[in-house]
């Protein structure tokens, strides 16, 4: 494997350097602070799990990406480029895609018409790559069920040809064996498009079985990182220092 070392100091799965990189960052929401210093970073090609209990600060780290939260400190670098000068509304315009917890479809609008709306030049073909979808483009959102819509959000996400995509608890409500369906959808994505991945997610065993490696956040700090299997192997350790599971 030709890997390249990240800020970090982990080896990226692929060829390319990281195509997101997050370095020492501080952030919270008014003067409560949260994030404490993260670092991580993700590669082309490459799927990262981002665990860890509730109220670690997984979804304040991708949020901060989007521009959503007040930044203190550190820096977030999309392909080399600091978002840290950039508001929310022109992060969402670059290669970066945010599937957020609550998929914020729109219930009056078709499959068709979200798909529409979103796409950009280099899009995939969401229509072929999810037949399911294809059956129900001219259904509201607000009639599909919990795992088309969150096909649906994921879809919307890659019509607009990203180099990173943020997921937040995509299994949220989902029954495992449409997660699994979404999670191997996206490891496909991930290979042949070189999309890099960050996700959060609750179901630690099926988010490291898709991921290549993963880190798990506690109090707004990354407290252990390392490849899927490192993290497997060494779960209940983890649970009972960091998690106090
Ligand atoms: N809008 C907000 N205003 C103030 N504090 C917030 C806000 N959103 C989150 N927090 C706090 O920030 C901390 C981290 O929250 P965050 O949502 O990032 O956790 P999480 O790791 O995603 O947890 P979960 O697994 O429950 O989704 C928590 O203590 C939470 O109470
Ligand atoms: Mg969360």
């Amino acid at each position: 494997m030709t890997g390249t070392m990240t800020q970090d100091g982990v080896a990226t799965a692929g060829t390319t350097a990281a195509v997101l990189e997050i370095e020492g960052l501080c952030a919270g929401y008014g003067r409560i602070q949260v994030l404490d210093g993260v670092g991580m970073s993700v590669g082309a090609g490459e799927i990262v799990s981002l665990l860890g209990p509730n109220g670690a600060g997984k979804t304040t780290t991708l949020l901060a990406c989007s521009g959503l939260v007040k930044i203190s400190g550190g820096d977030i670098r999309l392909d080399g480029e600091s978002l840290l000068r950039h508001s929310a509304h022109v992060i969402a315009r670059k290669r970066l895609a945010h599937i957020p917890e609550d998929r914020s479809l729109f219930p009056s609008l078709t499959v068709d018409e979200h798909l529409r709306l979103c796409a950009r030049p280099g899009g995939l073909d969401v229509l072929e790559l999810f037949p399911e979808l294809k059956k129900r483009r001219n259904k509201k959102a607000g009639v599909l069920s919990g795992g088309e819509q969150q096909m649906l959000a994921l879809g919307r996400a890659l019509v607009t040809n990203p180099q990173v995509l943020l997921v937040d608890e995509m299994s949220m409500g989902l029954a495992p064996v449409v997660v699994e369906r979404l999670f191997a959808a996206l490891r496909d994505i991930a290979v042949t498009d070189g999309l890099a991945v960050l996700m959060v997610e609750q179901h630690i065993h099926l988010a490291l079985k898709y991921a290549q490696r993963g880190y798990v956040l506690s109090g707004g700090r990354v407290r252990t990182r390392g490849t899927a299997e490192e993290l497997v192997d060494r779960w209940s350790e983890i649970e009972a220092s960091y998690l106090g599971r």
